[in-house]
Parts: C-alpha cells; structure tokens; sequence
C-alpha cells in the first residue's frame, strides 16, 4: 500500500515561492493500476520524485508498506527504491549497451553475480517480447522495442512497484497500445503495483483501476476509472474525459454555437453509457417507439474500460417538441445519462 499523507512540496525559484505539490491524499492499494492524470505542470512527476525518495516533501508523508520514505537514511533508502522500477518517455538507456547490458546494469548495481545477471536478464528480454534482441543496441530499436528495454530494465530487481511517467507519451497509438498491453500483463503475473503517469486519458481507460486527476499541484479528483469517466466533477477533469470521448469533429472544438449552426434544426442531445447499457439498442428502441421523430447521429464513441464500456453518442432528434421530450423521458427511464446540448 502506497499513501500520500497530506504531502505538499514548495520550490523557492528566482520569482518566489512555487508549490508544485498542494496537499495531496492519495491510496494506492497492492496490485493495483493507478493512474494519475494531469496537464504539463500539473505536478505528476514531482509527486513520483517524491516517491522514489529522490527528493522529499516540504510538509506531509509519503508511506510505502509501512515505512515513511522521507525517514529513511542513504543505505535503507538505497534498499527502498530497489523496490521501485521506472520507466520513462525518453527510456533513459544507455546507448552504448546492449539490450541485455542494459537490463543487467541494476543487478550489477546490486552486486549480483554474473550468470545470476544474465539468467535473470534473458527471462525478463523474454517477458517483454524481445527474445532474439538480446544484442542489439538501442539505436537498432524502434521506440517500442525501447521502451520494452526500460521496462525489462525496471524489472530486474523484482520491484514491488514500478512507475510509469509517459512512458508511452512518444509513442504512436498502436505501439502505445502494445506498452500498455504488456503492463497489463506485468500487473497480473508479477502482480505488481504499478503508477501511470500520463496527460493520455485512453490510457487510464485502458488500464487502470483507479485514477486521480491533478491541476495546479492539487488533486481534484479521484476515484474508480469507471466513476470519474461516468460522472466528471471538475472542469479538467471533463475536459480530459470529452477530449478521449469526442470525434474528431467535436475534437476540432466545435462549440454549442458552431453545433446549432450546423444542425439548426430540432435538439441536440448527448447520451453517455457505462456497463450494461452501452449493450442495449438504443438507438434502434427510440426510432422504433417514436416513428415520428427523426435521429441524426453526429458524432460518438466508446471505450473498453477495466469495468465495462464506457461511451458517449451526440443525436441530433428532429419533431414536435412534446415528442422529443417524451423520447427523452423515455431515454432517462432506461438509465442512460442525457444532456440536452442546446435547444432550438
Ligand atoms: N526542481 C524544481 N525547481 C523548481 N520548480 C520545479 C522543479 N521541479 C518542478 N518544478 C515546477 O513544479 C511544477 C510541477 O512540475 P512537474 O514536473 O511535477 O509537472 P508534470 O505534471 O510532471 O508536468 P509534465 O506533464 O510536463 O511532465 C511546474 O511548475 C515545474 O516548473
Ligand atoms: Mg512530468
């Protein structure tokens, strides 16, 4: 268990006092994916700084298991981060080294001997799907392949934990997919703990259990996948779950105004799912108990989450408005959440 008591971290920078970390609560049970979600500046990675004992809060504390980090002296800390691996979005390898150098580096770190290293090396290049890569330098890698190197890396000493500060934020969509597949396979054979760090909201849907949301050092908001996805109470928070759910028309940031510009007509409305009723024809039991109304889909999209899908659909409907309004009810009565975006 992870436990980020009250922890707040002040810089004192040329222009004065910046508090990068505001009062931050966080529990991050064992075995679980959690995600924390941010804007550049947010504060995510002091956070996690903070975590690896690299550097300490001003006030508040950070408990892994029990053990208050910012208590511990040089050799227990040493110990202590050996039970956290890291992974980042520039793969931090040294280019000089092989693949499997480069894995062995911690152990040799360690003290461990030099066939214990290289067993241990060879079972994790397989771990992460690079058997038959074991002497290619990372130059010789794509940006995937690279980032499977850090994560075999992260691995070596067994860690408890493992952090991932946008470890996939420079990777294309599909390799990003492929990453965060292989942590997700990480996390249930190795059950191991693991931080995502990220400002990819399709990656928290994708693989976390929980999430917490950060502005301006604070966390907002926090809570299951599922919850903060269905029910957004922040601004950042719904700006970064409308980002991952909007098409890409909506992503061009049409506004309500430029929306009732371009279908002037009738009401436009947005419907959200989770779980069970993102299963059920929707569509098809509106147009079919309400023939004289018209339904235009504009945009939509759905999302596998760890708990079910998730996804939202734009309609524009077009009839008399007392109609509308029934089909409306009717939309509510089956439990999908409805939100008129404008009126005509
Ligand atoms: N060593 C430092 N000295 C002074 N200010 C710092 C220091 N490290 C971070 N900051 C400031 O703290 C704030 C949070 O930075 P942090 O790197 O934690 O953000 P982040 O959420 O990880 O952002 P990004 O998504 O860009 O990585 C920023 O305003 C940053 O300028
Ligand atoms: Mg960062």
């Amino acid at each position: 268990m992870i436990r980020f008591n009250n922890v707040s971290k002040q810089y004192n920078t040329k222009d004065g006092e910046l508090v990068a970390v505001n009062d931050v609560n966080i529990e991050v049970k064992d075995g679980q994916i959690f995600g924390i979600v941010g804007y550049s500046g947010a504060g995510k990675s002091t956070l996690v700084r903070m975590l690896d004992g690299l550097e300490a809060p001003t006030t508040g504390e950070i408990d892994i298991n029990g053990t208050d980090i910012a208590k511990l002296s040089g050799s227990q800390l040493r110990k202590q981060r050996q039970k956290i691996g890291m992974i980042f979005q520039h793969f931090n390898l040294l280019w000089s080294r092989t693949v499997i150098q480069n894995v062995m580096l911690p152990l040799e770190i360690a003290g461990v001997s030099k066939s214990e290293r290289i067993k241990k090396a060879q079972e994790l290049i397989s771990l992460v799907g690079l058997s038959g890569r074991e002497n290619s330098y990372p130059s010789e890698l794509s940006g995937g392949q690279k980032q499977r190197v850090g994560i075999a890396r992260a691995l070596s000493n067994d860690p408890e934990i493992l952090i991932s500060d946008e470890a996939t934020s420079a990777l294309d969509p599909d390799t990003t997919n492929e990453v965060l597949d292989l942590l997700l396979k990480i996390n249930k054979q190795l059950g191991l703990t693991i931080l995502l760090i990220t400002h990819e909201m399709h990656a928290i849907a994708k693989v976390c259990d929980e999430v917490a949301v950060m502005d301006s050092g604070s966390v907002v908001e926090s809570g299951t996948v599922f919850e903060v996805f269905k029910h957004p109470k922040q601004d950042v928070t719904r700006k970064f779950v409308s980002e991952e759910f909007s098409s890409p028309q909506e992503k061009d940031d049409l506004t309500v105004t430029e929306l009732t510009d371009r279908y002037p007509e009738g009401k436009l409305i947005r419907l959200t799912f989770h779980g069970p009723q993102s299963e059920l024809p929707i569509v098809s039991n509106v147009i079919r108990k309400f023939p004289d109304i018209e339904v235009n889909i504009i945009s939509g999209s759905m999302r596998q989450t760890q708990e079910g899908a998730i996804g939202s659909l734009s309609l524009q409907f077009i009839g008399k408005t007392e109609v509308i309004e029934e089909s409306l009810d009717y939309l509510k009565s089956l439990r999908v959440e409805t939100e008129v975006i404008s009126n005509d």
